[in-house]
């Protein structure tokens, strides 16, 4: 009746924006991400029959904001019927600041809560399990880099290329720490409903996922860097054209993207990538972590760099 999991987030390179179906939460366009390994959620869930109703508590403190996600999942993992849940998460970086927190937090719910319920299932149907919760979400139940893809009325996951066969480097530039003004499922509505450039973003993306696919498969830095900065600058351009304008970008944003073109220009390997909040991701190959993490946190308005590796999938902890 109780299991802890861990899960790590990811960041996306090329990315969801947008829902073909909202009750189902299936994303309209396909995506392909990169599993983080140093950044984590860890998420304990004990059943209670003696429990009235569901708690949770955020690293130690009592949290009602995130609850009813939270319980709407355990419902759909563990059956409407079941005992209340006594949830308690733990997180080692900013919580829903555009660092995917959710994506970690609901992959590490879901193996847990399928766990503490007894039920066995594969990582495809936990990953769809996760996938109602939060799209992204369900790409943090695999490692490395991973494509999350439409099929049918479902989604599908899985690693297209290990960790290990080519370990990329993210060092994260914070600029914000507060939470998030607008959460990403009402920006994507806006950008649905709204935006000129919708309509193209969903018709061109598979282009995007397959240019993507072949730099990832022929581990070449420039083409996927080319791709993914292309990628995220036209996800923000929708947004930015959306009425009201969706803009996740604060004064430092826009000197990290600076950052990294100067480094870029000195020779060293790296690209940005920018999520449904401020902080700046640059992608680089090992070789390059020192000269990147200096320049960023010596770009103004950064708060703090955080460095981390590529990682596994959502799992068990053992003896949780
Ligand atoms: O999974 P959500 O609802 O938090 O949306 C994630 C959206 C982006 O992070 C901006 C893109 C992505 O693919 O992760």
């Amino acid at each position: 009746m109780q299991a802890t999991a861990i899960a790590q987030p990811n960041i996306a390179l090329i990315k969801y924006w947008g829902k073909r179906d909202a009750e189902r939460n299936l994303p309209a366009v396909g995506s392909i991400s990169i599993t983080l390994r140093e950044l984590y959620t860890r998420m304990r869930v004990r059943f209670d029959d003696s429990a009235e109703r569901d708690s949770l508590t955020v690293n130690g403190v009592p949290d009602r904001q995130m609850l009813p996600r939270l319980s709407a999942c355990l419902d759909r993992v563990a059956g409407p019927a079941r005992s209340s849940a006594r949830i308690d998460s733990s997180c080692n970086f900013p919580i829903a600041a555009g660092l995917a927190s959710s994506a970690s937090s609901f992959a590490a719910l879901t193996v847990a809560g399928a766990a503490a319920a007894g039920r066995r299932l594969e990582r495809g149907a936990l990953a769809s399990l996760a996938g109602r919760a939060s799209g992204s979400a369900a790409r943090s139940l695999f490692g490395g880099f991973v494509e999350l893809a439409n099929a049918g009325d479902d989604i599908e996951v899985g690693t297209i290329r290990e960790a290990r066969d080519w370990p990329l480097s993210v060092v994260v530039a914070i600029t914000e720490s507060g939470p998030k003004r607008v959460g990403s499922t009402e920006a994507m509505e806006i950008s649905r409903r709204t935006s000129p450039f919708y309509a193209s973003w969903v018709e061109r993306q598979d282009r995007d996922l397959d240019a993507a696919r072949e730099a990832i498969a022929g581990r070449d830095f420039p083409g996927l860097a080319a791709i993914a900065e292309h990628n995220c600058l036209k996800m923000h351009s929708i947004m930015w054209a959306s009425r009201p304008p969706t803009v996740f970008w604060n004064a430092a944003t826009m000197r990290c993207l600076q950052t990294v073109r100067r480094l870029q220009a000195d020779g060293v390997d790296v690209f940005f990538t920018i999520d449904a909040g401020p902080q700046v991701k640059a992608v680089c190959l090992r070789d390059g972590i020192s000269d990147v993490e200096a320049a960023l946190r010596a770009t103004a308005g950064v708060t703090d760099v955080a460095t981390t590796g590529l990682g596994d999938g959502a799992r068990l902890e053992a003896g949780a």
